[in-house]
C-alpha cells in the first residue's frame, strides 16, 4: 500500500533562527555513563587521559554543541571539590543516588577538557540537595575566576591557567514538589534558596546564564514569576517509552506529546519579555536577564525501563526508536522560537546512543538521526504546510504518518525539508508541487533500516543495520516518495 501526502513551504514565513545549543548531550555519574563509558582508566582502549578512544571518536561524530554534567539527580550529592586536584588525593564517595562508588577521577578539569575536545560548551548543574550557595559560587570562581583569588588559584595550581568560561549553570535538577525530589519541598522554598544561589554565583561572574528546573504548570508559573530577572532558561525533562511493546509505533503518541509540552511552556514564557523585569535591586550588582526566556530540554530521551546495568538503564534501541528520535529533533526545530537548548539524556551506556563493552563500542540506531540532524538541519526554521495521512492505532491515539519540518540555510539560501515517515510498512507518495522552481539542484539523503525492529548489538560490534543513501534528484521535483520507516532530508540548492 502507498499512502499520499503533500508538503509545501513558505520560505518567507520564518519561525526563528535555530539555536545550535539544541544539539547538546548529557553525561552523569550514573552506572557506566562516565566510569566504564566515557572514561576507563587502565583499559587498552583508553588514551593517557583515561578517555576511551573508541567512545570519544563516536561522541565526536555527535558534534555536541553543549555538554551537561555531572547530573541529573547525582547533582544532589555532588561536591565539586571531591573531583579536582591530583587524582590520587581525590575522595572516592559512595554514589548515594545511583549506587556504587564514584572515585571522582573524572571531575571538573577532566569534564572541561573533554568538552573542549568535543568543541562543546560546558554546562554544569550545581548541588541544591546537600550543597550550599557558597559552594556553588566557589565552583563558579574555580571555573571562571580571573583574579588572584583562592579558587581561581586552585584551578591554576591544577594546571589550568586560563579560565574555563563556563557559561551555562543549572540551579539544581528536578527540584519539584515530588516527595523524593530533594530537600526543597515546594516552589516557594526553592525560589528563596535559588535566589541566594543566583546572587552569589552571579557576583562571581555576572555573565553566566542560568537554567532553572521546571516542573508542573503551577510550579513553572510561580518559578517564572519569582525568578524572572535571572531565568535565562526554564528546563523541562521529557522521556518516552513504548506503551505497547508489541506495537512499536505506539511510541509516537508520546513522542508527539513533546510538541504539546513545548506549546504549553511557550504560553508560560510568552509575557516574560526582558522589558517587564522591574524593581531589580541595585544591590545585586549584576544586570537582570536581557534576552527572552527560552526552554531548555536538558533531559530528552527514550527510557524503556528494560536493559542491562544500573536501574536497567542500558537500553537497546531499535529503528523505531530512531524514528522517534528524529521526530524529537523535528519538533524542536519547528519551535526554534522558544527551544533554546537540549541535551540528550544521555550519551554513553545510560539511555544512550553509544554502548560499550570492555572490548568494543557501538553506535545504536538512535545515534544516526542525531548525527543526521546535526549535519543537515539548516540554521533557520521556516513554515511547512503539510497534509499527511494518519496512522490508525488499535487502543491508542492515531498519529501522523509523516512528521515534517522545513529549514533554510541563510548562508547559501538552500532549503531543507526534513521528513520522518513513521509508517512501518507504507511508502508515502508526496506532492511537492508548491516548491519554488528557483532551485538548481536537489538531493535526497535517506537513513533507513530493514525494519522498525532492526537494532545494532554490542555482541556483534562490527554489524550495522542502518543504511545511509544519497541520491541526486532531477528538477523540477514535483513529487517524492518517502520510503516506509525512513528519515529523509531533501536539500534544494539555489
Ligand atoms: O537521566 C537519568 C535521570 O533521569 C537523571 O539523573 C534525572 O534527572 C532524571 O530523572
Amino acid at each position: 500500500k502507498v499512502l499520499e501526502a503533500s508538503i509545501d513551504v513558505d520560505v518567507n514565513k520564518v519561525i526563528a533562527p535555530i539555536a545550535p545549543e539544541i544539539f547538546g548531550q548529557f553525561i552523569e555519574h550514573l552506572g557506566r555513563a562516565i566510569d566504564g563509558g566515557v572514561y576507563e582508566e587502565g583499559s587498552t582502549l583508553s588514551n593517557a587521559k583515561g578517555y576511551r578512544k573508541d567512545v570519544l571518536e563516536k561522541v565526536q561524530q555527535l558534534r555536541a554543541s553543549v555538554l551537561r554534567f555531572p547530573g541529573g539527580t547525582f547533582t544532589k550529592i555532588y561536591h565539586w571539590t571531591d573531583g579536582v586536584g591530583p587524582k590520587k588525593d581525590r575522595h572516592a564517595r559512595p554514589n548515594l543516588i545511583w549506587g556504587g562508588v564514584t572515585n571522582n577521577h573524572f571531575g571538573t578539569d577532566e569534564f572541561i577538557d573533554y568538552s573542549r575536545t568535543l568543541n562543546a560548551a560546558p554546562y554544569l548543574a550545581v548541588n541544591m540537595g546537600t550543597g550550599t550557595a557558597e559552594e556553588a559560587a566557589n565552583w563558579v570562581e574555580y571555573c571562571n575566576g580571573t583574579r588572584d583569588t583562592y579558587y581561581a588559584n586552585m584551578r591554576r595550581k591544577n594546571g589550568n591557567d586560563k579560565p574555563f568560561n563556563v557559561k551555562y549553570w543549572g540551579l539544581g535538577n528536578e527540584e519539584s514538589a515530588e516527595p523524593d525530589a530533594g530537600r526543597l519541598q515546594n516552589v516557594k522554598e526553592f525560589t528563596k534558596e535559588a535566589w541566594f544561589y543566583a546572587k552569589l554565583m552571579k557576583l562571581q561572574d555576572p555573565s553566566i546564564k542560568f537554567i532553572l528546573p521546571g516542573a508542573d504548570d503551577t510550579w513553572n508559573e510561580q518559578l517564572l514569576k519569582d525568578m524572572n530577572p535571572v531565568c535565562d532558561y526554564i528546563s523541562t525533562h521529557y522521556y518516552v517509552s513504548t506503551p505497547k511493546r508489541d506495537v512499536p509505533s505506539s511510541l509516537f503518541g508520546l513522542v508527539d506529546g513533546l510538541e504539546t509540552q513545548i506549546i504549553k511552556m511557550k504560553k508560560q514564557i510568552a509575557d516574560l519579555t526582558p522589558g517587564k523585569v522591574t524593581g531589580f535591586s541595585e544591590w545585586y550588582r549584576f544586570p537582570p536577564r536581557q534576552q527572552a526566556v527560552k526552554i531548555s530540554l536538558d533531559e530528552l530521551g527514550i527510557w524503556e525501563h528494560e536493559g542491562e546495568g544500573a536501574y536497567h538503564l542500558e537500553n537497546a534501541y531499535n529503528w523505531n526508536h530512531a524514528l522517534g528520535t528524529a521526530t524529537f529533533y523535528n519538533i524542536m526545530l519547528r519551535h526554534a522560537d522558544v527551544v533554546g537548548m537540549a541535551t540528550w539524556a544521555q550519551t554513553v551506556n545510560v539511555l544512550a546512543p553509544i554502548l560499550t563493552s570492555k572490548t568494543a563500542s557501538i553506535a545504536q540506531t538512535v545515534f544516526y538521526p542525531m548525527v543526521f540532524y546535526r549535519k543537515h538541519s539548516g540554521d533557520t526554521a521556516i513554515a511547512a504546510i503539510v497534509k499527511t495521512p494518519q496512522i490508525e492505532m488499535k487502543d491508542a491515539k492515531e498519529h501522523a504518518a509523516l512528521d515534517v519540518t522545513a529549514t533554510i540555510n541563510s548562508k547559501d539560501g538552500s532549503l531543507i525539508i526534513l521528513v520522518v515517515n513513521r509508517h512501518a510498512e507504507a511508502d508515502t507518495k508526496t506532492s511537492l508541487a508548491g516548491i519554488s522552481n528557483k532551485y538548481r539542484s536537489a538531493t535526497a539523503y535517506e537513513l533507513n533500516a530493514a525494519s522498525v525492529l532492526a537494532a545494532n548489538d554490542i555482541k556483534q560490534p562490527k554489524k550495522n543495520v542502518v543504511t545511509e543513501k544519497e541520491q541526486a534528484l532531477s528538477l523540477p521535483l514535483r513529487e517524492y516518495t518517502f520510503k516506509a520507516h525512513s528519515i529523509t532530508a531533501l536539500v534544494f540548492k539555489g
